[in-house]
């Protein structure tokens, strides 16, 4: 059965934090009256302590019937053999291309990270005594994200190759490759060490715009990226594949939070706008984030951006921007 063209969401809260996130998102998505259908599937940490499975064969057939997935988060269960989720379901709707944008007055910048190679490759031999991760770069793969990284610079300003080539022959591959893209697009581009752009992303993040990199360097470069614009909670992904995406916020379960009220629900509703403008819906996406800056502006705010407020009382506020538009 084929479900292309259809707006048929698999909705993951998952553990923690997840599902007060995700309520907030979908609360957002009703007042924009976002025309999908929601298809509930349970997988995580939560799933795993009852049923002894993260995510089944069967979950998976159900997210694949769907056109996309709008994603909460979960907790890694405490298992040494244990393989995470995500990164299955990222490998098997082959969501290659995981797109990160952060923004705030005077900084926009997108960190655009491979997601299916380099060191999370799965390829891991463990012994009492030694330990190895295979981290695979190939021609195809960086192929295909420097041309999604080049789509996305190319109604911007500029490229930036991330790379350790200096030390890790394997990165010579993926910087080459990416260098070939962008000049045959003529797309403007320089590239720069990993060390080096984790630095300048601190002391001149406006400096950047389009930054590509390999999946380890993409994951910690995107989290410091969060820090300069001020919290985890405020940004939001998209992971883009052929056929399938995935949307959902940068930060994890955040168990330190869960349950208290206190969780920044706008990555995961700027996620639900991302998946907006990804399903065509360009307008709703804008509005959307139009709200949330408004409502960050009139200072309603959670306590990881200095406010008070909590998880519901921030939603309330965006979906009454809305509401008072429409
Ligand atoms: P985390 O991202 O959950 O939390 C890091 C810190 O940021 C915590 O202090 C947390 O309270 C804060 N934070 C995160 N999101 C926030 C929000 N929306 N509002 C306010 N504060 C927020 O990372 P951590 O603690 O390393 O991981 C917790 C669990 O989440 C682990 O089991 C980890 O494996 C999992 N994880 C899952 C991800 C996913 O599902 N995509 C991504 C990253 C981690
Ligand atoms: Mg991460």
């Amino acid at each position: 059965m084929s479900s292309q063209g259809s707006k048929r969401v698999a909705i993951i809260g998952g553990d923690g934090i997840g599902p007060e996130v995700m309520e907030s998102a979908l609360a957002v998505l009703k007042a924009v009256g976002a025309e999908i259908e929601e298809v509930p599937v349970e997988i995580g940490f939560g799933k795993w302590k009852h049923t002894g499975s993260a995510m089944t064969d069967k979950d998976l057939e159900l997210i694949k019937d769907c056109r996309c997935v709008l994603f909460g988060a979960i907790t890694t269960p405490p298992d040494a053999n244990y393989r995470s989720v995500l990164l299955r379901l990222r490998k098997e709707l082959d969501l290659y291309a995981n797109i990160r944008p952060f923004s705030k007055r005077g900084l926009d910048l997108i960190i655009v990270r491979e997601n299916t190679e380099g060191l999370y490759s799965d390829l891991e031999e463990v012994g009492d005594e030694e330990a190895r991760t295979i981290r695979v770069i190939t021609r195809t793969g960086s192929k295909r994200i420097a041309e999604k990284a080049c789509e996305l610079a190319a109604s911007r300003r500029r490229l930036t190759i991330v790379h350790k080539a200096n030390v890790l022959r394997s990165d010579r591959l993926f910087l080459n490759t990416c260098r070939e893209v962008a000049e045959d697009r003529a797309i403007p581009y320089d590239d720069m060490l990993v060390d080096a752009a984790a630095y300048y992303l601190v002391v001149h993040p406006e400096k950047f715009d389009v930054l590509v990199t390999t999946n380890l360097f993409g994951d910690i470069l995107s989290d410091e990226a969060a820090g300069v614009i001020g919290s985890l909670g405020l940004c939001a992904s998209a992971n883009l594949g052929e056929r399938y995406a995935l949307f959902e916020p940068i930060h994890g379960s955040a168990p330190d939070i869960a349950g208290k009220g206190l969780a920044n629900p706008i990555g995961a509703i700027r996620s639900a706008a991302m998946m907006m403008d990804w399903l065509g819906e360009v307008e709703v996406a804008r509005r959307i984030e139009e709200a949330v800056v408004r409502s960050i502006d009139n200072g309603t705010t959670t306590h990881d951006i200095g406010g008070s407020c909590t998880t519901l009382k921030v939603t309330e506020a965006i979906v009454s921007h809305l509401q008072s538009w429409s």
